[in-house]
């Protein structure tokens, strides 16, 4: 594995990276010579994808965590820094499906997503702000979505906590850009993970365990480049905003969907 890469010498933290695009993403930074803690709730997952990482020459750490919780969120971030030396980048990606509407959704699930979508990537700012505040540098990528910029209808708690990640990524930009910290969100259209197949499943419009190809097929139609979007296409982007090539880069909102939100 190369270790001149585009993140050669930094350390990153990357939640949800047990699956979908967190686990790209984790892959993509070590390949550009990132040291990666891959954190997860299902600490099964967030150790395999280490180990693909170390099997390829790069250098990981896994690490369970619940995004939602305040001790857990500490304790992942303070982990990190003890067995990395520090972060440089974290990668607030960890999330949950959503479905249902204002008008017939119950406040448990609205607290649930909320909490992980939202409250949880908060968490992983406060924890890890203070030290990279004090090494005056550091770069924090949320993980938002279309569905925070266009209305989408049956994801109404996904939504709002959606939209409140890019809201909260603008207010942290600027006021921890004085101290050298960039904030930035990612706003991916559809793409293909067990959260997309969750989804369309809660909402019925697949039945469980479905093969969702055909379906894929005709979403895919809505999207103007005529495709869903790869775990890589949101990968590649949060390389970009997390290596020094976006130096300049705070407070950016960045759809990654086929130049659907654009329609
Ligand atoms: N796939 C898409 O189309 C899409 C589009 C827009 C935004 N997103 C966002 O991207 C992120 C990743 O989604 P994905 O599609 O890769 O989903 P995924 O289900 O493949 O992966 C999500 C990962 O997050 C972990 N996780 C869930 N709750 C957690 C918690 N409380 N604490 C720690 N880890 C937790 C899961 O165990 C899983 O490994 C989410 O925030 C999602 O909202 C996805």
């Amino acid at each position: 594995m190369s270790t001149t890469g585009r993140l050669a010498g930094k350390t990153a933290l990357i939640t949800g990276a047990g699956s979908g695009l967190g686990r790209a993403t984790a892959l993509r930074f070590a390949e550009e010579g990132a040291a990666v803690a891959c954190v997860d709730l299902n600490l099964t997952a967030a150790q395999a994808v280490t180990q693909e990482i170390r099997e390829r020459g790069g250098r990981a750490i896994g690490l369970a965590a619940d995004v939602s919780s305040s001790a857990d969120s500490e304790k992942m971030v303070s982990d990190a820094i003890e067995q990395l030396g520090r972060v440089d980048i974290l990668f607030a990606n960890a999330g949950v499906a959503g479905t249902g509407n204002a008008a017939d959704i119950s406040e448990d699930l609205w607290d649930k997503v909320i909490d992980i979508n939202l409250k949880g990537v908060w968490l992983s700012a406060k924890y890890v702000l203070p030290h990279m505040i004090e090494r005056g540098e550091g770069v924090i990528i949320n993980q938002a979505s279309m569905g925070g910029l266009v209305g989408i209808n049956g994801i109404f708690p996904y939504t709002a906590a959606k939209g409140g990640v890019i809201a909260m990524t603008k207010q942290m930009a600027v006021t921890y850009g004085p101290n050298g910290v960039r904030v930035n969100a990612i706003c991916p259209g559809t793409i293909p993970t067990p959260l997309v197949y969750r989804s369309r499943e809660e909402r019925g419009d697949a039945p469980a365990n479905a093969d969702h190809s055909a379906k894929d097929a005709e979403v895919s139609k809505r999207f103007p480049l005529q495709r869903l979007g790869t775990p890589d296409d949101v990968a590649n982007l949060a390389l970009f905003l997390a290596s020094d090539e976006a130096n300049w880069v705070t407070g950016s909102i960045y759809a990654v969907d086929g130049g659907r939100s654009a329609a």
